[in-house]
């Protein structure tokens, strides 16, 4: 995720790009940039380190000119510097670009073009976009630009600007957001309506496959063939802060209502074009060194320690290979058995978390070889790892994770499918199977989001005002760990989970008349194992909610409200399970006052001990 913005008008371009800017930090912001044409050529001003450094860096010497574009960076291909830095421009500097996105094929058309005679600055998939731009220019920009969307593929939003063209700006986007404000004389293009906000109310919200020629006193739209598109102006009638969160009350909200996007982020460049087998050219080990690990350590801590429990799941079921879970502030000090066959994975989505570094460190230290799974470029534990693989679910503010959680299991089952394929574990048929139902994930997860007024009822009804426990097996009670704690975490209710089949050890004698047990039953292995507790807990009066998969209809017969997930392969299913946990706890909060973005005594990123 970064932000981009664009002004045409008769004002100092780099007055409303700084400002857009600032508005849209929080979709990154390890390096920011500004490209402003200023009468015979366009200047390129760009940084690494937040917008501050940029406005620093030119604030004797700011780009003077009516029309220009701007980008605040979240890295994805390349770490944050400043050749990475946004906008990037082709050989002559004629054309530049900024891009929020994924160009897929950057790495084949790169090849092509520096076989032409390009010459390439940066590591980044955008600048494939300048120079292709350069490569296919024929003298009409529009058309050109055309030609460029033709050949990449991918997800983006992008403007470009042409020295041979002072007046225009082109926009595009592609599963990426992307709005045009319209002003009296000038306009605006922004990645996110709160960069515009100060300066107009009336928008055009492009759709994929739009593209727009935005000129300061017009502004045409056409589709993908060209064919003109009439849009109606949407008046933004929410505030800034609103805006900033996209419409949502909460960054939880809006993060959890970004998992479709975030997932699919994840899997983009990890399929192969006959989407059957799991791709991950980023992984520098080749299948012999690979085929050498006989035992796996997964460390993290929090909701990125859920994650590997199902990572643990996920491996084992698959690719064979032994794991052992640990909580980083634990692994470090007990002394684990480490030799050079052993692997060691750490996830963290900060990429910074002091226990979790510590414990790479360690494992290092003792002859491991490490791979982190981590969201952020550039981090300390992205850097100290000898392999990363990126979730790549853009930038999660609130304290709660939501789509860090999702996107870790989808990349822990991807690893897994690959691993799978190098040991020779799985048949072909099976993979392909699996990353099929892979695919359908997103638009799942989407349906389960499609409403949730339900699940806002059953926070409100019960209050959940003293203790909840969550109950599952297999998988069910990875997920089950993970949405304790989310109601723990933001709701300050005192919630548990436990393996159904622990229960009858001590814990049963907790459920009494009333105490509300959420179970989940969605793992059809052990569904009439689970269905035994869940009766259980039904003997003991305790008011249950359960959490099943489309087409169960026999849960509902003991349980007091069904909650369903759509259908898919059971070894995926905690990726849909975790959605209605998730927005209970948000909705529990809600009812319950509390500061759901910013819970009391937590932080973000736990950089102490
Ligand atoms: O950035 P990390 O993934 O390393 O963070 C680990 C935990 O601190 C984090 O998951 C924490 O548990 C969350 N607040 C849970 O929602």
């Amino acid at each position: 995720m970064c932000g981009i913005v664009g002004y045409v008008g008769d004002k100092q371009a780099a007055d409303f790009l700084l400002e857009g800017l600032s508005k849209l930090e929080y979709r990154g912001y390890d390096s920011a940039g500004i490209a402003v044409y200023d009468g015979s050529k366009i200047r390129v001003e760009k940084c690494v380190g937040r917008l501050a450094a940029l406005r620093d860096k030119i604030k004797d010497n700011v780009p003077q000119g009516s029309i220009g574009i701007g980008h605040t960076r979240w890295a994805t291909h390349g770490r944050p510097s400043d050749t990475n830095a946004h906008p990037h421009t082709d050989c002559s500097g004629d054309f530049v670009v900024v891009h929020n996105g994924i160009i897929e094929n950057y790495l084949t058309l790169k090849e092509d073009l520096i076989e032409k005679g390009h010459v390439f600055k940066s590591e980044t998939d955008t600048e494939v976009v300048a120079h292709l731009l350069e490569e296919v220019y024929n003298g009409d920009f529009e058309e050109s630009v055309r030609e460029v969307l033709r050949r990449i593929e991918g997800s983006y939003s992008l403007v470009f600007m042409c020295r041979q063209h002072p007046d225009e700006l082109i926009c595009t986007k592609q599963d990426n957001p992307l709005v045009i404000g319209l002003g009296d004389g000038e306009n605006f293009i922004a990645s996110d309506i709160p960069a515009i906000i100060n300066r107009t109310r009336r928008t055009y919200i492009l759709n994929d496959g739009e593209m727009a020629v935005v000129r300061k006193d017009s502004i045409k739209i056409t589709n993908r063939k060209g064919e003109p598109v009439t849009k109606k102006v949407f008046e933004v009638n929410w505030n800034a802060e609103a805006a900033e969160k996209g419409g949502f009350e909460h960054f939880m909200l809006k993060e959890i209502h970004e998992q479709p996007k975030a997932v699919r982020d994840t899997m983009s460049q990890r399929i192969a074009k006959d989407g059957k087998r799991i791709v991950m050219d980023e992984l520098k080990w080749n299948a012999d060194y690979l085929n050498n690990f006989h035992k796996i350590y997964i460390v993290a801590c929090g909701t990125a320690y859920h994650a590997g429990l199902v990572g643990k799941y996920y491996i084992e079921k698959l690719a064979r290979i032994p794991v052992e879970v640990d909580i980083a502030s634990e692994f470090r000090y007990r002394d684990p058995i480490i030799d050079e066959n052993t692997m060691l994975i750490v996830v963290s989505q900060s990429g910074e978390t002091s226990d979790t570094l510590a414990a790479l460190k360690e494992s290092k230290r003792r002859g491991a070889k490490t791979l982190a799974l981590t969201n952020v470029v550039g981090s300390s534990i992205a850097r100290e790892a000898d392999q990363v693989l990126y979730t790549w679910a853009g930038p999660e503010i609130a304290v709660a994770s939501t789509k860090a959680y999702t996107t870790q299991l989808i990349l822990f089952f991807m690893l897994s499918l690959y691993m799978a394929e190098i040991k020779g574990t799985q048949t072909e048929e099976r993979v392909a199977e699996l990353v099929a139902k892979l695919q359908q994930i997103p638009a799942q997860i989407s349906e389960t989001l499609s409403d949730v007024e339900p699940i806002k009822t059953f926070a409100k009804q019960y209050g959940f005002n003293e203790d909840v426990f969550y109950i599952g097996r297999s998988l069910d009670w990875d997920v089950a760990l993970e949405g304790a704690l989310k109601l723990k975490e933001i709701s300050y209710i005192h919630a548990e989970a436990y393996a159904a089949g622990e229960l009858k050890h001590g814990t049963l004698a907790l459920i009494v008349e009333g105490v509300p047990v959420i179970a989940l039953a969605t793992q059809k292995s052990v569904y009439e194992k689970t269905l035994s507790n869940i009766k259980e807990v039904k003997a003991r009066d305790a008011v249950v909610i359960g959490i099943a998969t489309e087409g169960d209809d026999e849960l509902g017969k003991y349980v007091d409200h069904v909650m369903k997930v759509p259908e898919t392969d059971e070894l995926l299913t905690p990726i849909l399970a975790v959605v209605p946990l998730q927005l209970l706890a948000y909705f529990a909060a809600i009812t319950r006052g509390c500061d759901v973005d910013k819970p009391r005594n937590l932080a973000k990123s736990v950089t102490v001990e």
